[in-house]
């Protein structure tokens, strides 16, 4: 019967890696029983958005009358429900304060003049007053190549108490995307970018500033999926699947990559972009990150950002002001690619470029996206913005689960699952099955 069950799957997964194109919701469905059918309901809405009439068309901002938070209005669900990060256990490249990342720099152009009537060290304040053009680059006034202090963030180690990393504030923006759901972005700053190392030569991506973000959606209160940031992709879950806490069971735990600090849902090694795993980042169980016990928070609503109104008896309390208006800064927060001339500089075929660009701020990330996914890869495209509904896991001798062996949770005995698990799945067959079952 188990053999005959295996043989049916063994040729699922063959013809759906054949078919790619193929839709198997309807397949899905009958196997994934344990899914909630709001969820394949909302996975399906979410990859056909037209259909969905009660959320706002792609690209548009809800009416006023859409939306149930006013401006500058922080729900306390967005706080209640945030994720908390586990950083790497060995991570060189601590979160920073944005405050005092920016007294390093001096604004240039692309071709590296200074830009005029700005200061040799800039204040957070004086982000705003900076040309609005996405050619403007916060350009480092001593090495950043040389790990100073303000690169890697040394000291901003999270309490081992609450989580609180003291000198580093998160940057939560909310989003009302109307008629009940809102989005709530966490915003997470480090100053430097490691990037991997590609078949024992490297880092090749390295760049000065990084923002890597989370988003929670939630539906009238109720968090429904969590997306998180890796290499201008990343990934979307239902909440409800997702490890929790265990101190407080409404927050869901992610876990930010040695060195670029992507985000995943889980420990071990995570392959990206490149295939046979030639690019892979590294999460472990390091320090526990609560991005809620230090923030600066904003709502916006696709053209104005408006610090939190609402916010009273925290040390805190009115930080934003104090900020500015830091979030229309449009240029990099970082130094340009360094040129091929550079000693710093090296290039390799496969992996491009070791320093690139800094990246762009907060705004430019498609906060007012309908998708949960900031945007797709170019080899997803047939896929658009798949929520997964079970964990995905890590590779290598680190990773606490089996992708695609989910399919085998409904086994009991519990031994006998994960026999099973063992067994079956945990080798190459995984990449197919989570192509049907992710
Ligand atoms: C701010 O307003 C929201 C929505 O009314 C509420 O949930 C939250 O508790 C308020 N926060 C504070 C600190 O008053
Ligand atoms: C650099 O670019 C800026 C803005 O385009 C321009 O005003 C400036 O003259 C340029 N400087 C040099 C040395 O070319």
């Amino acid at each position: 019967m188990n053999m005959l069950f295996l043989y049916v799957l063994l040729v699922a997964t063959c013809a759906t890696v054949v078919t790619e194109n193929v839709r198997w919701e309807a397949f899905q469905g009958y196997f994934t029983n344990a899914m909630h059918a709001s969820e394949i309901e909302i996975n399906n809405v979410l990859k056909s958005p037209n259909f969905y009439k009660n959320l706002p068309p792609i690209l548009s901002v809800p009416k006023r009358s859409e939306r149930t938070l006013k401006d500058g209005e922080i729900p306390q669900y967005a706080i209640d429900y945030a994720p908390l990060v586990h950083l790497y256990s060995e991570e060189r490249y601590m979160p920073y304060d944005i405050a005092k990342f920016v007294k390093n720099f001096h604004a240039t152009y692309p071709n590296g003049t200074k830009v005029k009537d700005t200061p040799d060290e800039l204040q957070i304040t004086d982000l705003p007053k900076l040309p609005r053009s996405p050619d403007i680059y916060l350009t480092s006034n001593s090495d950043f190549d040389k790990d100073p202090k303000w690169i890697t963030g040394a000291h901003n180690v999270p309490s081992l108490i609450d989580g609180k990393i003291d000198k580093a504030p998160a940057s939560l923006i909310v989003v009302d995307k109307g008629n009940g759901w809102v989005d709530a972005f966490w915003f997470y700053f480090y100053s430097f970018n490691l990037g991997p190392f590609v078949m024992g030569s490297g880092p090749y991506g390295n760049h000065v500033g990084d923002w890597e973000h989370s988003l929670v959606r939630f539906y009238k209160g109720e968090p429904i999926i969590v997306w998180m940031s890796a290499h201008g992709g990343g990934g979307a879950y239902f909440y409800r699947n997702l490890e929790k806490y265990k101190l407080d069971r409404r927050h869901p735990i992610i876990f930010s990559a040695r060195g670029t600090h992507a985000n995943y849902v889980s420990v071990g090694q995570h392959p990206h972009d490149l295939p046979y795993e030639i690019l892979c980042d590294f999460t472990d169980r390091g320090p526990l990150w609560n991005p809620t016990k230090n923030y600066l928070a904003y709502t916006y609503d696709g053209k104005h950002i408006y610090p939190q109104t609402n916010r009273s008896g925290s040390s805190t309390d009115g930080r934003e002001l104090s900020y500015g208006n830091w979030l229309s800064f449009e240029g990099h927060w970082g130094d340009k690619q360094l040129s091929s001339k550079d000693p710093r500089q090296r290039f390799s075929f496969i992996a491009g470029h070791k320093y690139i660009d800094g990246p762009s701020g907060p705004l430019s990330k498609n906060l007012i996206r309908l998708n949960p996914c900031e945007r797709h890869k170019w080899w997803n495209f047939w896929n658009g913005c798949n929520v997964r509904r079970n964990i995905k896991w890590g590779l290598g001798i680190e990773s606490e689960g089996y992708n695609c062996g989910n399919i085998f949770n409904w086994v009991r005995p519990r031994w006998l699952k994960e026999m099973f698990q063992k067994i079956t799945w945990g080798g190459g067959m995984c990449f197919a099955v989570d192509l049907i079952f992710g």
